[in-house]
C-alpha cells in the first residue's frame, strides 16, 4: 500500500472529528496532497470502521482509485487552484451549520475569524453536493481566504498541513458557537475592518 503514513493520518483526523462531535454519523470528510493528487477519505464509511486501506486516491487529471468520498471533486478542485493549500477539511459542524442554515457568514464579533486569513468567514453559495457547481462555488469563496461555510450545508477549511487544517475547522465550530450564543441575547458588535487589517497583520507575525 502507498503512502501508508498518509492514509493513517486521514483515518486519524476523521477519528479525531468525530470523537471531537465535529463529524456526526459519516457527514465530512478529509484530504491531503501527494504528488500528481490528493488522498482522501471514503465515501459513507464510518470513523470506527475506517481503515488506512479505505482511504482513495484522487489524481488532478484521470480517474480515482477506491471509492473516494462524495466530495473529491471540491477537494481536488481546491489543491488543484491553491498552491500553498494541502489539506482540507469539510464537516457539517452543528454551529457553523446553522448559521449556514440562516445562509449568514460569521462576520468580525470575534477577532479570530483572521485565523482563516480574511474579515470575516463568508459563505459560498448552495449548490448540490458532490457537483462541479459546488466546487465552482468553495474555489470562488476560498480565493482569499481558508475556510467559508457553505450554505444549508457546512463547512470547508483548509490549511498547509493537516494539522492546521484540522485546528481551523475547529476554530470555525467555536466562532459559530460564540457567534450563535450572541445572536440569542443581542445583537454582537461586529470589529471594524481597520481593525481586523490590524488583528491580520498581527496575525502574520504571531505565525497563523
Ligand atoms: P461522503 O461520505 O461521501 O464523504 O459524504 C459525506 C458528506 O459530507 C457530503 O457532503
Amino acid at each position: 500500500m502507498d503512502h501508508e503514513a498518509e492514509r493513517a493520518a486521514l483515518v486519524t483526523a476523521y477519528r479525531a472529528l468525530k470523537d471531537e462531535g465535529l463529524i456526526v454519523g459519516r457527514a465530512g470528510n478529509v484530504s491531503l496532497r501527494v504528488a500528481d493528487g490528493l488522498l482522501i477519505t471514503p465515501s459513507a464509511v464510518r470513523a470506527e470502521r475506517m481503515q488506512p486501506h479505505d482511504v482513495a486516491s484522487v489524481p488532478f487529471e484521470g480517474s480515482a482509485r477506491g471509492r473516494p468520498s462524495s466530495e473529491w471533486r471540491f477537494h481536488r478542485d481546491l489543491l488543484a487552484a491553491r498552491a500553498d493549500l494541502c489539506a482540507v477539511v469539510h464537516t457539517h459542524s452543528v454551529n457553523a451549520t446553522a448559521l449556514a442554515v440562516l445562509r449568514r457568514p460569521i462576520p468580525a464579533s470575534h477577532y479570530m475569524v483572521a485565523m482563516a486569513g480574511g474579515h470575516e468567514v463568508p459563505l459560498a453559495p448552495y449548490a448540490t453536493f458532490g457537483t462541479e457547481a459546488l466546487s465552482a462555488a468553495i474555489v470562488a469563496t476560498l480565493h482569499t481566504v481558508d475556510a467559508c461555510l457553505l450554505a444549508n450545508h457546512g463547512v470547508v477549511a483548509a490549511g498547509a498541513t493537516l494539522e492546521v487544517a484540522l485546528d481551523l475547522a475547529r476554530e470555525v465550530e467555536l466562532l459559530a458557537t460564540i457567534h450563535r450564543a450572541a445572536l440569542a441575547v443581542g445583537d454582537p458588535v461586529v470589529l471594524p475592518p481597520e481593525e481586523m487589517d490590524r488583528v491580520l497583520a498581527a496575525f502574520r507575525d504571531y505565525g497563523r
